[in-house]
């Protein structure tokens, strides 16, 4: 066996019915509808019931009533968050909490493992700001109660609404970093929460699903629409990685791109507020994508989920050390749903290493 291809690149390593991302098109379909059908058409509790179907025996038409369940039982984890915990970090603490769940593959884990990175999280950013935890309210939407509990206070109904769309955006994409981590596990037989464990950890790093907090960081430092083309230049000119922008499979813009801004926009004119952050991103957006273009010919860079996605967790409030759990949130459906799946068809997964090493003298 001696052919490698870096980074896997090209390999197709499941069969899914799950999600397709046609990265020449630029189109996302998720159990055959496609995304412009589902984010903000239907809950994150009804796509999470049409990925799931199929996988669970027991599933309930009404996800909604459950996950409400889910979320009032896990909040008994929290007793473990103590201040070091909190000072880890929101992303570190909720994968510290959601360790302490069984390991079971069935629905009632499923359940409480789609509960965990909301309750989680917003315990933890309460504590880490010296409040104490808010108790779910298993009457309310998943997306509304995640931000009273963070807030302490209901959400309006268009902050509800842009959440439920944004966590129905993420929910799933082919074989990304973290979901291909949660199937390996899935594979060797171990339970959801290992599975959901090693999917967390694969997106928390700044290529995956780290990358949104860095895009703030990028926005504060070129500050006004004037300064991009410069500040984006000595970036790139450092080597710098232009975060929200470039992608393995898609070769043109990400479609969750503009179903984010579109969200973004939604939220703006709902509230009466400013569009000037959306104004910087855009003029960030263009000037990167003709940097780009003139510094890396023929890779087709172009804008992924993560630049609109930074924009519209800013305006719902999330603090940018948050936005990695809130994308958990979401996916956390789609890796649930992947390894019932590896583990209902597939093989263990055990590729093969080239050994480039040093060989002992005969
Ligand atoms: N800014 C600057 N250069 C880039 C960028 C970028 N955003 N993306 C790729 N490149 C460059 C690389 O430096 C490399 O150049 P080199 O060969 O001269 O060293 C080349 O383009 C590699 O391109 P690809 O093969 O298309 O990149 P790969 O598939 O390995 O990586 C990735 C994809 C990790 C998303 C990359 O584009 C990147 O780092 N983007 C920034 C981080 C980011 O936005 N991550 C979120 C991705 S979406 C998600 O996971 C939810």
């Amino acid at each position: 066996m001696s052919e490698w291809t870096d980074g896997l690149e090209g390999v197709v390593a499941a069969r899914t019915v799950l999600s397709e991302v046609d990265g020449e098109a630029g189109r996302l379909l998720i159990r055959g509808y496609s995304l412009d059908d589902l984010a903000g058409r239907r809950s994150f509790e009804q796509v999470t019931a049409i990925l799931w179907a199929g996988f669970f025996d027991d599933l309930p038409g009404d996800i909604a009533t459950v996950l409400g369940r889910a979320r009032r039982e896990v909040f008994s984890e929290i007793v473990a968050l103590d201040a070091p915990l909190a000072a880890h970090g929101p992303i570190e603490a909720m994968r510290a909490l959601t360790a302490r769940l069984s390991d079971g593959d069935d629905l009632a884990t499923a359940l409480r493992l789609v509960a965990a990175p909301a309750v989680f999280t917003a315990a933890a950013l309460r504590v880490r700001a010296g409040a104490a935890p808010i108790a779910p309210d298993p009457a309310l939407g998943h997306a509304a109660d995640i931000l009273r509990m963070i807030r302490g206070v209901p959400a309006s109904p268009a902050e509800a609404r842009a959440l439920d769309a944004y966590l129905v955006t993420v929910i799933d994409h082919g074989l990304n970093a973290s979901t291909f981590a949660a199937r390996v596990v899935a594979s060797t037989r171990a339970g959801l929460t290992s599975a959901v464990l090693a999917g967390l950890s694969a997106l928390k790093g700044p290529l995956h699903g780290g990358a949104p907090g860095p895009v703030i960081e990028m926005l504060d430092g070129v500050g006004a629409p004037g300064n991009a083309r410069a500040w984006l230049e000595a970036a790139v000119d450092r080597g710098d990685r232009l975060m929200g922008f470039g992608h393995r499979v898609y070769r043109v813009r990400d479609p969750r791109a503009d179903a984010l801004k579109a969200v973004t926009r939604e939220l703006a004119d709902a509230a009466g507020s400013s569009l000037g952050r959306l104004a910087l991103a855009e003029a960030v957006e263009a000037a990167a994508l003709a940097i780009l273009a003139e510094r890396k010919p023929g890779r087709s860079l172009a804008t992924n989920v993560e630049l609109y996605t930074a924009l519209l967790l800013e305006a719902l409030a999330f603090p940018p050390s948050a936005f990695t759990c809130v994308f958990a949130m979401g996916r956390v459906a789609g890796w649930i749903a992947h390894a019932r799946e590896q583990v209902a068809g597939g093989r263990l997964i055990r590729p093969q290493s080239v050994y480039v090493g040093p060989r002992l003298a005969a």
